[in-house]
């Protein structure tokens, strides 16, 4: 039996229409938008902005943004080929098993695992703090944090995690919710996502007229910059290559690539489409340019309000509330209001994560390479609930016990490795299916999956080395569950049935 056999177009694309009897079609282009943005909008904008900027960038944070976006632009516009060419829950996964084979899908699925419920994990981790700040930092250290973590208070006393309560209980909430249906999900998601688009439209709005000039002056950080200040009293240096000019813009870019993670997420609910060839498009890369222009905007004003060597010392995760109360006089209000919209922002994110990640999971099942347990819809909600108790147990483990800065390059290692197999995929699609029905082109192919493959691959290279090796390790055991389970119980092997031909099933 070949590691490579592929999955034809044709039972996927039958697949699609056997559908009815599995997930509800519910979702319009309005929430496949909404839900791109839900996933997109959070840790990466309000935490991590503040960090490439007084690191790494300064104010051209805004040109790390371009070319962060400009790499997921080109991974976006093959994500919307493909989903319009094949409308199934799996996203990355799926469109690898129809291209490059059985393998290769599982070492994509088994990525993707990084991206969704690692990814959600991280947020959930981001949450608990910002929740924390919200009491005024009132839950105790050792129930909001990991047991790797640990802190010397002013009075000399030295704090151990034990675990991250709030971060639980954040996923529990979620999960339940997802359990009791996409639609009332999506409504939530719809909702929340309309906060938090106003307050980012807001603080714009009112940050703009608080903008000193001399912040953007000048706009990349010299070699010879002041240093900053850190929170223990040493000081911050700009000198090395990667921390001013256009190497910092670069490290910057690596830093933010995590605000743009989650507009794939909407492919993973094709089979929630009613429309998926024309609708999937639109969620994905309209999702992708609505926030590409939001995150330009704001960290131009973030940056303009605030000094960036602040943010060096001013408690990142907090940097958006620490700059209206420091240089916006007579908005105190907006920073309290700020603060409990990226909580609720934070939450989105969790919701369309943990979503994505029960769908993946739903796919692979129906493929054989999971357990049915995976697969099982709830007899009157028909969501894939045990799927979601799984992945709560999985993701809280991970939310209660590491650290986020582990769970959050590794979110980003996940990502990056979809986005190149998926660029890949196209270019070997439009060969063996140049006749396909494709709702969307993506341009200028090859040149667009390879430029999105050069660029995802070198942001992969520039993560640390530690990230690397633990995503290896992650890979490695994936494989061995592949050969131990995954490959006895595939479909394709037990059906061996002749597969039907993709012309089939055009219109
Ligand atoms: N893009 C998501 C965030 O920034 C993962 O939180």
């Amino acid at each position: 039996m070949s590691l490579f056999r592929k999955k034809s177009v044709g039972i996927l694309l039958a697949q699609a229409e056997e559908s009815e009897k599995g997930l509800k079609r519910t979702l319009n282009a309005g929430n496949l938008v909404a839900l791109g943005i839900g996933a997109i909008i959070g840790a990466g904008l309000f935490v991590r902005t503040a960090a490439a900027a007084g690191e790494h960038a300064g104010p051209a944070v805004t040109v790390s943004f371009i070319v962060a976006a400009i790499g997921c632009a080109f991974a976006g516009l093959c994500y919307a080929e493909f989903a319009s060419m094949i409308p199934i829950a799996g996203s990355a996964y799926t469109y690898a098993y129809a291209t490059m084979g059985e393998l290769i899908a599982w070492i994509i699925g088994w990525a993707l695992i990084l991206e969704y419920a690692l990814g959600a994990a991280t947020v959930s981790i981001s949450w608990s703090e910002y929740l924390n700040i919200l009491f005024n930092k009132s839950i105790p250290y050792e129930w909001c944090h990991s047991p790797f973590e640990s802190l010397k208070d002013a009075a000399g006393v030295m704090h151990h995690g034990i675990m991250n309560i709030p971060a639980l209980f954040i996923l529990l909430l979620l999960s339940a919710l997802l359990i009791k249906g996409t639609k009332e999900s999506a409504s939530v998601n719809m909702i929340i996502v309309i906060i938090k688009v106003a307050i980012v439209i807001v603080f714009i709005a009112i940050g703009w007229g608080f903008i000193n000039p001399a912040n953007h002056t000048p706009y990349f950080i010299p070699a010879d910059a002041t240093p900053a200040l850190m929170p223990n009293g040493s000081s911050y240096s700009y000198t090395d290559f990667f921390r001013h000019g256009w190497g910092g813009v670069l490290t910057g870019a690596g830093i933010v690539f995590f605000a743009f993670i989650g507009f794939d997420a909407v492919s993973t609910t094709a089979q929630e489409a009613k429309n998926p060839k024309r609708d999937m498009p639109i969620g994905i890369l309209g999702s992708l340019v609505i926030c590409t222009i939001l995150y330009i905007l704001f960290s131009y004003v973030l940056t303009g309000v605030a000094p960036y060597q602040d943010f060096v010392k001013a408690g990142k995760e907090a940097s958006v509330a620490y700059a209206i109360q420091t240089y916006m006089t007579g908005f105190g209000w907006l920073a309290k209001l700020v603060s409990f919209a990226i909580l609720l922002g934070f939450s989105s994110v969790i919701l369309v994560m943990l979503m994505g990640q029960s769908r993946v999971f739903y796919t692979m099942s129906k493929d054989g390479l999971l357990p049915k347990i995976f697969q099982d819809l709830h007899p009157k909600f028909r969501t894939p609930y045990k799927s979601n108790m799984v992945l709560f147990v999985f993701v809280g483990l991970f939310a209660a016990f590491v650290p986020v800065s582990v769970a959050g390059d590794l979110t980003s290692i996940g990502t990056l490795f979809a986005f190149v197999l998926v660029c890949l995929g196209v270019m070997i699609m439009r060969k063996k299916e140049p006749n396909l029905k494709r709702g969307f082109k993506t341009p200028a192919v090859p040149l667009v999956p390879i430029l999105g493959m050069i660029v995802c691959a070198a942001m992969i290279v520039s993560l640390p080395n530690e990230t690397l090796l633990s995503a290896f390790i992650w890979m490695i055991i994936g494989l061995f569950i592949y050969f131990l389970y995954s490959r006895k119980h595939s479909q394709l092997i037990a059906g061996g049935e002749i597969l039907p031909r993709a012309s089939d099933f055009e219109k």
